[in-house]
């Protein structure tokens, strides 16, 4: 399976997979850029995946509708507001896509309905949950459940690669450099960075080490802080990094 981004917006990724010929499409938020692309490499699309109801992941379906009248639609059945979804997930549900197995994890937090799908071949495509060094934001969901929801992500394999949909790596890094200014590693993170227009694919490995979110049980933050429960951490760690 290959993975194309296409860019939308200011900040926002579009995925585009593939294999023989047939694509699938993970949140777009503008049909143009993913129209135009499918157009260059011949490619058929069958399916779309929404990871949340936001308009900048699902505004671009109707125009695809219009020129790919057979498409599979999936989105959280906890999302009534995707209208074209074909067919409602929920957490643990599986998929078989372009020969890949693909469970359906339950992500809320971001909103109430927030589902990431999560590809055989290692590649996570988790909307607005984790972006590289910093989270998405909170807006239905409580703090307990993005802590559960990033307590999910954490346990995937090290190698996870992580597309999420937005680019902020550059932009958020100098905050977390600015609540762990002792970790070398993300200082030189930020090096790496800086210059970068595109940071996908994170892994997971890399964004333990250095996305202070991730954290809630860090040695440093178990001292800092005087307190085990990975939770009350995590909600320092909220307070801190504003
Ligand atoms: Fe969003």
């Amino acid at each position: 399976m290959r993975i194309d981004v296409v860019h939308a917006f200011r900040d926002n990724y579009v995925f585009i997979l593939s294999q023989a010929g047939e694509a699938v499409v993970v949140d777009p938020g503008d049909a143009t850029p993913v129209l135009d692309f499918l157009k260059k490499e011949k490619l058929n699309l069958s399916t779309i995946l929404i990871t949340h109801h936001h308009s900048d992941h699902i505004a671009g379906i109707a125009k695809l509708i219009q020129a790919y009248a057979k498409l599979k639609i999936f989105s959280s059945k906890e999302e009534a507001r995707v209208k074209e979804a074909t067919v409602l997930l929920s957490p643990g549900d599986e998929l078989l896509l372009l020969e890949q197995r693909v469970q359906i994890l339950d992500f809320k937090g971001h909103t109430r309905g927030h589902i990431g799908y999560y590809f055989a071949s290692g590649d996570l495509f988790s909307g607005d949950t984790l972006f590289g060094g910093c989270c998405g934001n909170i807006f239905e969901g409580t703090v307990l459940e993005m802590w559960h929801t990033l307590s999910r992500l954490r346990a995937l394999p090290a190698s996870t690669r992580i597309w999420c949909a937005h680019e902020y790596t550059a932009q958020y890094l100098p905050d977390a450099i600015r609540f762990a200014p002792w970790c070398q590693e993300l200082v030189q993170r930020y090096e790496t960075v800086k210059d970068k227009t595109t940071t996908l694919p994170l892994l997971l490995e890399e964004e333990m080490k250095t996305n202070p979110y991730l954290w809630w049980d860090h040695p440093v933050l178990v001292n800092k802080y005087g307190i085990k429960s990975g939770f009350e951490i995590f909600e320092k760690i909220l307070q801190e990094m504003g």
